[in-house]
């Protein structure tokens, strides 16, 4: 946690950054471009996207002009809910690589688990969505296998069924959403946890008396207290800005320290607004 530079070494070996941009709504070339070029000068080297925020080919072009080789990157994107199912993941998997431009993904995880039409068989449904990952990783074309928005008891359920343990669970995390169980269960498993939204209280906190004092006496903007507590968690924060200088802003997380007492504060928060989804919610 010393360098934006830092990986973390996923239960199959391949090291992932600490810190990433995230791209959810961020469809324009333009903002893709500057936002990822802005990131790459900031040293961030993942990437986050999905399918189902239409912009895998605006990202793969962007990353081509961000002035690193590709190489160097470490790209993640997501199956969409409609394509859960052995043979349209397996597919969704093909056209993600190819919207990208890679000849691999560094991880690509399962979106949601309970997704429109198959909620009575989720079960099932995940295991079979997992066996195509579990086949595109051993045939190369992705390099860790993860998912996104497990429960414990989603997560049980392909521990016991697959051949291939997940690297990743990418789930929602910040101060009043911490979701102990799920986070204490993945470390038990050798499973990193990205956190999503992690923005989330943003507005919340900056009217917080206690939040603002903490701001003078680190010197650091609400958004960089927030990201600096998801670190000092252990969670991989996934954060997105329309605006370049916003992304070089959230990258300057990596000297300075929240104290223990003031971690105890933001761990303590709570806020009407937000919980963690319903995940049981077919979508
Ligand atoms: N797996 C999942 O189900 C899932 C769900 C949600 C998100 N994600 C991933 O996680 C990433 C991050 O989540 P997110 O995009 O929902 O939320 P976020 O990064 O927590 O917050 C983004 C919001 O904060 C604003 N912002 C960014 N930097 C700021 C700063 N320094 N000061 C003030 N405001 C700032 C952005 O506005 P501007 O853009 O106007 O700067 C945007 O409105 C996503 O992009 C996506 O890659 C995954």
């Amino acid at each position: 946690m010393e360098s934006i530079c830092d990986t973390v070494e996923l239960n199959n070996g391949v090291r992932m950054p600490i810190y990433g941009l995230g791209t959810s709504g961020n469809k324009d070339q333009t903002v893709c471009n500057d936002t990822i070029k802005a990131a790459v000068e900031a040293g961030y080297r993942l990437i986050d996207t999905a399918q189902m925020y239409g912009n895998e080919v605006q990202v793969g072009k962007a990353i081509r002009q961000a002035g690193i080789a590709v190489e160097e990157l470490f790209i993640t994107s997501k199956v969409d809910n409609p394509n859960h199912g052995y043979e349209a993941a397996s597919q969704a998997i093909d056209e993600s690589l190819e919207k990208l431009g890679l000849d691999a993904i560094d991880l690509y995880l399962i979106h949601w688990p309970v997704v429109k039409g198959r909620g009575e068989n989720w079960q099932e449904d995940n295991i079979e969505t997992w066996r195509a990952l579990e086949d595109a990783y051993e045939a190369g074309k992705i390099r860790a296998i993860g998912v996104s928005n497990f429960m414990v008891k989603h997560l049980k359920n392909l521990l016991a069924n697959c051949r291939i343990k997940p690297m990743v669970n990418q789930i929602r995390l910040h101060p009043g959403v911490l979701q102990e169980e799920t986070v204490a269960f993945c470390e038990k498993e050798q499973i990193i946890v990205e956190a999503w939204s992690p923005l989330s209280p943003i507005k919340q906190m900056s009217e917080d008396e206690k939040v603002k004092a903490m701001t003078e006496k680190y010197g650091k903007s609400v958004a960089q207290l927030l990201l600096r507590f998801s670190l000092q968690h252990n969670f991989v924060p996934l954060t997105k800005s329309a605006h370049p200088e916003r992304v070089t802003e959230n990258a300057e997380i990596f000297d300075f320290e929240i104290s223990k007492e003031d971690m105890d504060y933001l761990n303590k928060l709570k806020f009407d607004d937000f919980e963690a989804p319903d995940v049981d919610i077919e979508r």
